[in-house]
């Protein structure tokens, strides 16, 4: 076996992650193990300073209620999410969340981001639930608070340290595993409750930048699948693992739209100038009674375009030259008054990219795209995991225990699993968290999870850590093994390695599971073709092989994405329906079947074999 160091670490509670929701876990539980003698250790397999979806920067902050203020009440959030899930979301953790989440954002600009005001210092709205940020070091400052709260107590942030998966002790969660990406260390992690907070997934599906442009994505290239597969493995039961998220995205850079459409009023169009949104309304009729509210739900306001590129109406673009006319508009009479709003509203058109997607604002410049004179393109992205956004995809958790739910068994945000939290992408069928929400219920996690080891206040067993680490490290062995076999290390009968099995993985995806390249449309034989084309893969991940360290990250990486796939295949399977036009279509089921299928869909892996059960959708706010 390979000879690396192996390092155990025992603590109370584990946070693995560190993005959005583990800052909020850490904060959290921070303070309340310093209270009760207990310890708090948070892994991140990057730099905890710029990990995650938030590394780049965000250019608003897409969950801010403003309950204090009277602007909205947390039941209008409820309801927006719910429809905007075609029915299918947890009233209880979406409200629990809206509770808690506007004091992360007052918690934010405490700890120094700029957050937009207008003359009466009020936050400026994006949209009803949005507020604008400068938040190029949005993440820097989340993390910098939760580092603070940790050091204080004590507590160790461990970086660059990829964690590879759960240990059990039973049905209780004791620890994980994984190693270090810069070191020849394997780590070993001893816990009486684990924290799962890896985000969610991307190169699941071929992406559309391929070649010289793989890698970049909406969503970012660091998270790949590792909550999913961690619960998943831990036996825990999941939820609306079908609801993927397809973004429409400026083309190419994957610049947001947000700020186009709420801020700056923008319409989308076809080529030939049409507005789908108005032209095809009459479609919305189809999915009622979802499609008839306001605003109009993600998926089908994709849909609407997708509709006008299968009919060969494409490229879609987003009329940025005539949104920044109208805003300038009212001050027309005032040359002098007009040209500065114009330079006010092109500094904010680039400041929206240069805060979140630099790259945008690049091929902005290198394509010659002045937005106050032209249109500039858009298009619906390869499919992502992301529970925290505008997908649902996640861990079933515990309602919170104060509220009246049905769905309820233990400590708010634990998963069916003893003593296994999860919280942002990681928790299924609570969309529209986002940065701020995905901090909040991090931060109840985080308490929730003490709470648990208050009352459970003892080391569950690690088992064989030799065999552990045989698992973790196996593909490192297997290149030393083979590696001279063949002249060329790349080709070789007896391993494969990373980035051809991702490859693989994403060709099945794309083709069978309903991705770019079939215009996201599947159906049963393709996804049990899929299915069987996901077998063989699963026998090959037996033979991945890794040179070093960074590909035995990667390595792992693609047996999370794996993982994640085929919970995804086996749920649209199980779903005989299509509910989510614009996020994948069924076609062979293509209509909403409201009778049968307004339900939850949870599945569970455990011993080797899947089982799928649906549970009720229960409205618990008028
Ligand atoms: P993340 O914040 O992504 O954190 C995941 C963490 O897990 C990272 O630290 C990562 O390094 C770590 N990790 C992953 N795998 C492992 C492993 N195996 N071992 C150890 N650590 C691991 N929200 C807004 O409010 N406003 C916006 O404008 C906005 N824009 C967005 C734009 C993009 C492109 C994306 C992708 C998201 C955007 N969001 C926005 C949503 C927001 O970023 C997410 O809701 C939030 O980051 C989710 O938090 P999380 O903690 O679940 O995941
Ligand atoms: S972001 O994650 O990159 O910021 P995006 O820019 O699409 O996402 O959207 C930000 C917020 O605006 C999200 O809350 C999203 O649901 C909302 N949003 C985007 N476009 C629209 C639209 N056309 N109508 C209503 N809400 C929208």
């Amino acid at each position: 076996m390979a000879n690396w160091e192996t390092v155990e670490v025992t603590t109370d509670l584990l946070i693995c992650g560190g993005g959005m929701a583990a800052a909020g876990a850490a904060v959290e539980a921070a303070y309340w193990a310093q209270k009760n003698g207990l310890q708090v250790t948070l892994v991140d397999k990057a730099a905890f300073d710029r990990s995650g979806a938030v590394a780049m920067g965000l250019s608003a902050i897409n969950e801010y209620i403003g309950y204090g203020a009277g602007d909205n009440t947390l039941e209008d959030y409820v309801n927006y999410v719910k429809q905007d899930l075609m029915g299918i979301a947890r009233d209880d953790l979406v409200y629990n969340i809206a509770r808690h989440v506007d004091s992360s954002v007052h918690l934010f600009e405490k700890w120094g981001l700029p957050i937009w005001t207008d003359e009466n210092g009020k936050y400026v709205r994006e949209g009803r639930w949005q507020i604008m940020i400068n938040g190029e070091s949005y993440k820097v400052i989340v993390a910098e608070a939760a580092k603070n709260a940790m050091t204080e107590g004590g507590f160790d942030i461990i970086e660059r340290v990829f964690i590879v998966g759960p240990i059990m002790d039973g049905d209780r969660v004791a620890g994980a595993y994984g190693f270090s990406t810069r070191e020849d260390k394997f780590y070993v992690f001893r816990a009486k409750a684990v924290c799962a907070m890896m985000g969610g997934a991307v190169h699941v599906f071929r992406p559309r930048s391929v070649g010289e442009g793989l890698g970049r994505s909406w969503y970012p290239p660091f998270n790949s699948g590792s909550t999913a597969f961690f619960t998943i493995v831990a036996g825990a039961e999941m939820t609306c693992q079908e609801i993927r998220f397809i973004p429409v995205r400026f083309k190419d850079a994957y610049g947001p739209v947000g700020a186009w459409f709420l801020l700056f009023k923008s319409r989308a169009t076809s080529a030939t100038g049409g507005e789908y949104m108005v032209e095809r309304k009459e479609e919305l009729q189809n999915w009622a009674p979802y499609g008839l509210v306001k605003p109009i739900p993600a998926n089908l306001r994709n849909y609407l375009g997708m509709l006008d590129v299968d009919e060969g109406l494409g490229p879609l673009y987003m009329e940025t030259a005539e949104a920044i006319q109208n805003l300038a508009e009212a001050y027309k009479d005032d040359p002098k008054a007009f040209k500065k709003k114009m330079k006010t509203l092109e500094a904010e058109a680039w400041e929206d990219f240069l805060d979140m997607t630099v790259s945008q604002a690049i091929l902005w410049a290198a394509n010659n795209i002045y937005p106050e004179q032209s249109r500039s393109e858009i298009a619906a992205c390869e499919p992502y995991f992301i529970g925290s956004h505008s997908g649902g995809s996640g861990a079933w958790v515990s309602g919170p225990e104060d509220l009246e739910t049905p769905y309820k068994w233990g400590y708010g945000n634990m998963c069916t699993v003893q003593g296994l939290f999860s919280a942002g992408d990681g928790v299924g069928a609570s969309s529209h968290k986002f940065s701020s929400g995905s901090h909040a219920e991090g931060r109840f996690a985080g308490k929730e999870a003490i709470r648990f080891i208050l009352d459970n206040n003892n080391l569950p067993e690690v088992g064989d850590v030799e065999a552990l680490k045989a698992t973790a490290l196996g593909p490192l062995d297997r290149f030393e093994e083979f590696k001279d076999f063949t002249t060329d290390p790349e080709i070789n009968p007896n391993y494969l390695r990373p980035m051809s099995f991702m490859f693989r993985l994403q060709k099945i995806m794309d083709e069978y599971a309903g991705g770019v390249v079939s215009a996201f449309k599947t159906s049963k034989s393709l996804l049990e073709r899929g299915l069987e084309l996901l077998a063989m893969l699963a026998e090959d991940a037996e033979k991945l092989a890794a040179e070093d360290s960074y590909e035995l990250e990667r390595c792992w990486e693609n047996v999370h994405r794996m993982c994640q796939a085929e919970a995804h295949v086996r749920t649209i399977l199980f779903r005989e329906e299509t509910r989510w036009p614009g996020y994948y279509f069924r076609a062979d089921t293509p209509t909403m079947d409201e009778e049968n299928w307004k339900c939850f869909v949870n599945c569970t892996y455990k011993d080797g074999e899947w089982t799928f059960e649906k549970k009720d959708v229960v409205d618990l706010i008028g």
